[in-house]
């Protein structure tokens, strides 16, 4: 019994032990874990935080990257819209040709959109373009750009100047080219009419030396000439008393001279005479015309003047054309009185009228009409003189203004009206002298003249 309680004690003791060190170890456990636990909460919230950080880091490289793309996209399309608003035509290649860049001046004078430009070879979408490859390989190649300046270019049936200039392009990812075609047209006209007017200049000091130097000689031989016509006639009585004082028969005379045709060469070297006269007459008009002095003038009046007078001359010249011919004339009332010289306004307009007139007199016109026009356009006065005669091709029309040119055969023209014309209205009056003709359907002059001119005033209508 006794044995039996120490038994039960001692296993009593044992299980406590037992226990005891169970609740020990349970304890060591718990700790052990409780410690894992903290560790791994401290890994976690530093990852978390290094997390969070990189993602920050992330957001804000993103945002950075956003504003950087939408300023590079704004900066693109700034560029784009500077190279789109240029006048220039810009056109960007590759080495090989190919395009690149195509601004809003090319597809407007090409008719070619960007779309199809893109990526094609230049030549092959606009083989007009006065660009060779050889201008764009030298240009790269040398790092130095290529110019050409007045490059003559038929353009939809006119005719065009442009400077072309090709800059070679050299960045780290792209060369290449780019093309800057310039329309020039109006500076060559510009420079040819300061031609033009240097050249009539020089002829109006040639013609005032001259003039004078021919004309007395000249008139000396055509009143010699006359003398010898006169004198050789058989009806003057002063003839017929000399000859027969030298037993010569007079009628005799002047049937030899008839069957060697004498008189007619007589008659030529008159006629050449005339004209060689009615060139120095108009030669001096360029020295006489600078001293004429402007004065308020009714430009209305001074075309009715003109047409009146050209009524005239055609009915004695061109009898035929002047029963048919139809001249309209459309004045506009509201034109001031502005400073010209009437005379020299009127010269030019018969000159213009006379033009018309054998312009459709050549065109053979079953309704001949020629239409003459004033306009007030202020700062400017502006006249119209239009026919339905035969016209002019381009290459006649850009030589009009050129002293001594002239389609007209011999004796019918002298080929100065038009640059008489033309020194008047530019020279004379500030103004301009356009001409627009089709071949085959007529001609259009238009003057353009200013209302006013330095140290003038201009005056309101009578
Ligand atoms: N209205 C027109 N229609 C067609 N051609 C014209 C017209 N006006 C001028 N021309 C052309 O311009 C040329 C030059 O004209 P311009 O008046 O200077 O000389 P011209 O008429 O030949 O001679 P001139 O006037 O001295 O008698 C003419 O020969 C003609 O070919
Ligand atoms: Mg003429």
């Amino acid at each position: 019994m006794l044995l039996a309680a120490l038994v039960l004690a001692a296993l009593e003791s044992i299980i406590i032990l037992i226990l005891l060190r169970n609740r020990r170890r349970r304890r060591q456990a718990l700790h052990s874990l409780r410690a894992t636990l903290e560790l791994l909460e401290k890994r976690l919230s530093s990852r978390t935080e290094s997390w969070r950080q990189a993602s920050d880091t992330l957001e804000q490289a993103e945002q950075r990257h956003r504003i950087t793309t939408a300023l590079l996209n704004e900066t693109k399309e700034y560029l784009n819209s500077i190279i789109n608003s240029m006048p220039s035509i810009m056109i960007g290649v590759t080495p090989s040709g190919h395009v690149t860049h195509w601004n809003a001046a090319a597809e407007l004078a090409t008719g070619i959109r960007e779309k199809q430009a893109l990526g094609f070879r230049l030549h092959e979408i606009h083989p007009d373009l006065p660009v060779t490859t050889a201008m764009i390989d030298e240009a790269i190649a040398n790092s130095e750009p290529r110019m050409q300046e007045n490059v003559k270019v038929e353009h939809m049936n006119s005719t065009r100047y442009v400077d072309i200039t090709v800059y070679p392009l050299h960045s780290l990812e792209l060369t290449g080219a780019v093309i800057r075609v310039d329309d020039v047209t109006l500076r060559q006209k510009l420079d040819s009419m300061m031609l033009q007017n240097e050249k009539l200049k020089s002829l109006g000091e040639l013609a005032a030396g001259m003039a004078h130097e021919i004309n007395n000689p000249l008139a000396a031989i055509l009143q010699s000439l006359q003398n010898v016509q006169r004198r050789l006639s058989p009806q003057q009585p002063g003839n017929q008393a000399a000859a027969s004082a030298l037993g010569l028969d007079m009628k005799l005379l002047h049937n030899y001279l008839e069957a060697r045709d004498i008189n007619r060469f007589l008659a030529g070297m008159e006629t050449a005479g005339h004209r060689a006269a009615e060139i120095v007459r108009h030669m001096l008009e360029f020295s006489r015309s600078s001293s004429r002095q402007l004065e308020p003038t009714n430009l209305n009046t001074v075309a009715h003047a003109s047409v009146e007078f050209m009524r005239n001359a055609i009915e004695l010249s061109m009898p035929a054309l002047h029963a048919k011919l139809v001249i309209e004339e459309d004045y506009d009332n509201r034109l001031p009185l502005f400073p010209a010289s009437g005379i020299e306004l009127q010269q030019v307009l018969v000159n213009l009228l006379k033009n018309a007139a054998q312009a459709i007199q050549e065109a053979k016109r079953e309704k001949p009409l020629i239409q003459i026009s004033t306009r007030h356009i202020p700062p400017y006065a502006e006249i119209r003189v239009e026919d339905n005669g035969i016209g002019m091709n381009i290459n006649t029309s850009r030589q009009i203004f050129d002293p001594f040119f002239t389609t007209k055969t011999v004796g019918q023209g002298t080929g100065l009206g038009l640059s008489i014309s033309h020194f008047i209205i530019s020279q004379r009056h500030h103004g301009r002298i356009e001409v627009s003709s089709t071949p085959e359907v007529g001609t259009t002059f238009i003057l353009t003249l200013p209302l006013q001119q330095p140290g003038h005033a201009s005056e309101k209508p009578e």
